[in-house]
């Protein structure tokens, strides 16, 4: 088989991009096997500055620069089929796509969600998991399929709702563990470990019957170096 190179891959964001710069820094350290080809936010966002310092391409497809929904997603897809990508990561993206979109990149694009899928899909989940009296919160990695933060899961990760937590120092809270899981699931994703089809995902070619996490074999592996890295 011939040799692979490094995965082409792109990064969706809309605020301060903190897993953006958390891919990037993962990327650029080898952490992540892979190259991040094309930063596209859908405004302008504080996170494309990552993007910059790192010499990324990066840009801003805004949906008020189009006459509608269907002009919007082409202009995405045509910046990411220009890119060259196999792989898009949505980190913080917050522009709901189409059914259309999502099945013409169907497989190969993943998105980190701010809850224990499958609860609290759509926003503001941390008001909504502390409202609902919960003990657990997390972070969730899955497929992007048409049905919005209902496809596959690929990983989660949870921390425990203590007294006195408010939505945003929730977030906070939560916020070092996200990056920690999309990083793993990419550097996954970059090895070709995890691979996805209509059929499913596959891990080491094999269907994926849990939900991963970082504490276990495969992501603890890509966690410890993380967390290296980190200093953690
Ligand atoms: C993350 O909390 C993510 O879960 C949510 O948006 C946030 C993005 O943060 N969907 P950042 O832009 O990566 O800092």
């Amino acid at each position: 088989m011939a040799e692979r190179g490094p995965l082409p891959f792109a990064v969706l964001i809309s605020g301060q991009g903190s897993n953006l710069a958390a891919l990037i820094d993962a990327t650029h350290h080898g952490l992540i096997a892979g190259e991040i080809r094309q930063v596209i936010s859908d405004r302008p966002a504080a996170g494309l500055e990552h993007a910059r310092r790192a010499h990324i391409p990066a840009r801003i497809v805004e949906r008020v620069a189009y006459p509608g929904r269907i002009a919007f997603e082409a202009a995405l897809a045509d910046a990411l089929d220009a890119a060259n990508i196999e792989w898009i990561v949505l980190a913080g993206f917050l522009r709901v796509l189409s059914a259309a979109f999502c099945r013409r990149f169907a497989s190969r694009m993943i998105n980190l969600h701010p809850s224990l899928l499958p609860k609290y899909r759509g926003l503001d989940t941390h008001r909504r998991a502390l409202a609902a009296g919960d003990t657990l919160h997390g972070a969730t990695v899955h497929l992007v399929t048409a049905e919005l933060d209902g496809g596959p899961l690929i990983a989660q990760a949870a921390i425990p709702i203590e007294p006195g937590d408010e939505p945003q120092r929730l977030a906070t809270r939560l916020a070092p563990l996200e990056h920690r899981l999309l990083v793993a699931v990419t550097a996954l994703i970059a090895a070709r470990r995890l691979t996805a089809t209509p059929g499913g995902i596959e891990l080491d070619g094999r269907p994926l019957t849990q939900v991963l996490t970082l504490d276990q074999p495969p992501l603890s592996a890509f966690d410890r170096l993380y967390e290296r890295r980190n200093g953690q």
